[in-house]
């Protein structure tokens, strides 16, 4: 049983960190492979609390093998600051972390694109991006003649070729942004430096995860963002530039289907999403900023407040069945705690018509309106529940209508941040 990854089915945020540095203990390695420094998993270890952006939430554990795969893009800067960080927590680091050298760098010109055109859509709306270069970095690696990959820093081509990278940047960007900044022989000198810092951590890691597949250790492959955000199957163009539900994981990591046995699908007990693009569950009202507020829903990488809404089951449906959940697992179940009722999405009305499957394109998802379930609420807070039959009944009955919309049984539920505070099924 080699390999489990842990999916998001929503747009992000759905707390996954959390999970991964739980189900560490099970396995030998721990896996991201899409996305970047867009993504921010917080992971409580030892009652200390700790944010992640590029490194995997598997660290916490000197046993086990982390791995930045060739499906991230990488921004060196962020990722020392980051090795960093945590060495100052006593946190091991050295072997234990590799990365690809086949990862994509994120180069001051990428932040410069997302900051010029993140103003809107050809449609008008923003796509609202987290401004980290993430989008603009995957167009140049699809583009492939302006792309830097990690191992190229290593090499003597790498001077010549970012000249030339920047004399295109500044011809092409020079209408659209101030590119006086744009300056090769610095940039050179800077990337330099970090590849330097870098050189002990990076190394070929698709013949590292082949090697231990076929080797039986158990990988844990680590999700960012959520489905609902997947560059093809997600809301587009609402979405992040790669493919982040659960069919992303071979293209990212490098590894055949095969050897992914096992997706724990993690939702939360509503619905977030942050920056733009349809939201059908959406509570622009009192009951979405109780769940902000309970939630404490502000983004762990730019702080912006996520926009909050009811449980969507047309949604969570579609993504769990995208991305080969199992099963699931709901967290902050504790956030809807003091609501007299809940509401459940369990269909569309899209143009007068009725339906419970989610439509492929953002016009339909725009006009979509939510068919709501209302299930009765509880009062009681629940944070210090650690059985789920312990749970008050109306919470339980909730937890079962989730499940059966979604069609997968419900596996962890979890009710707080802190490690305890996670309970599982027996399935
Ligand atoms: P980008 O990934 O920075 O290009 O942003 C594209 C969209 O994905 C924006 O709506 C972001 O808010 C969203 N997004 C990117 N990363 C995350 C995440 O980790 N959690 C939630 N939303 C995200």
């Amino acid at each position: 049983m080699p390999g489990t990854c842990v999916i998001g089915l929503q747009w992000g945020d759905e707390a996954k960190g959390k999970l991964v540095d739980l189900l560490t203990e099970r396995n030998d390695l721990v896996v991201r492979y899409q996305g970047g420094a867009n993504a921010g998993h917080t992971v409580v270890a030892g009652g200390e609390k700790y944010k992640l952006s590029l490194i995997p939430s598997g660290i916490f554990n000197p046993r086990v093998q982390c791995v930045i795969a060739g499906g991230v893009v990488v921004n060196p800067p962020t990722l020392i600051q980051e090795i960093d960080g945590l060495l100052a927590r006593n946190i091991k680091i050295d072997s234990n972390l590799l990365i690809s050298d086949r990862a994509h760098v994120i180069l001051p010109w990428h932040f410069i694109e997302d900051r010029a055109m993140n103003e809107g859509t050809a449609d008008g709306e923003a796509i609202g991006t987290t401004q980290r270069g993430i989008g603009p970095c995957y167009r140049d690696k699809v583009g492939r003649s302006y792309a830097v990959r990690l191992g190229d820093l290593y090499r003597d081509s790498i001077g010549p070729r970012v000249e030339r990278i920047v004399a295109v940047k500044r011809q092409v960007l020079a209408g659209l942004a101030d590119v006086a900044e744009l300056d090769a022989a610095k940039i050179l000198a800077e990337y330099r430096r970090y590849a330097e810092r870098l050189r002990p951590h990076v190394t070929d890691t698709t013949t590292l995860l082949l090697d231990a597949l076929e080797g039986n250790k158990r990988v844990l492959f680590e999700g960012a963002q959520g489905a609902l955000l997947d560059v093809d199957h997600g809301t587009f163009p609402f979405v992040t530039s790669s493919n982040s539900s659960g069919v992303g994981v071979c293209n990212g990591a490098g590894v055949p289907a095969r050897y992914v046995n096992r997706v724990l699908g993690v939702v939360k007990a509503y619905c977030t999403r942050v920056g733009g693009g349809p939201f059908p569950t959406e509570q622009d009202n009192a009951t979405g900023q109780h769940i902000r507020d309970r939630g404490n829903e502000y983004g762990t990488v730019t702080k912006r407040p996520r926009r909050c809404g009811w449980f969507d089951a047309v949604a969570a449906r579609y993504t769990a069945r995208l991305s080969g959940a199992d099963s699931l697992a709901v967290m902050l179940l504790d956030v809807l705690s003091q609501l007299d009722e809940i509401n459940v999405c369990t269909a569309y009305e899209i143009n007068g018509r009725r339906t419970a499957n989610f439509p492929s394109h953002v016009d339909d998802l725009r006009c979509a309106k939510p068919v709501y379930e209302t299930l009765k609420g509880w009062k009681q807070e629940i944070t210090d529940v650690r059985r789920i039959e312990d749970l008050p009944a109306n919470a339980r009955a909730y937890l079962d209508r989730l499940s059966q919309l979604v069609g997968r049984p419900v596996e962890v539920v979890s009710v707080g941040p802190d490690r305890e505070q996670t309970m599982f099924a027996k399935l």
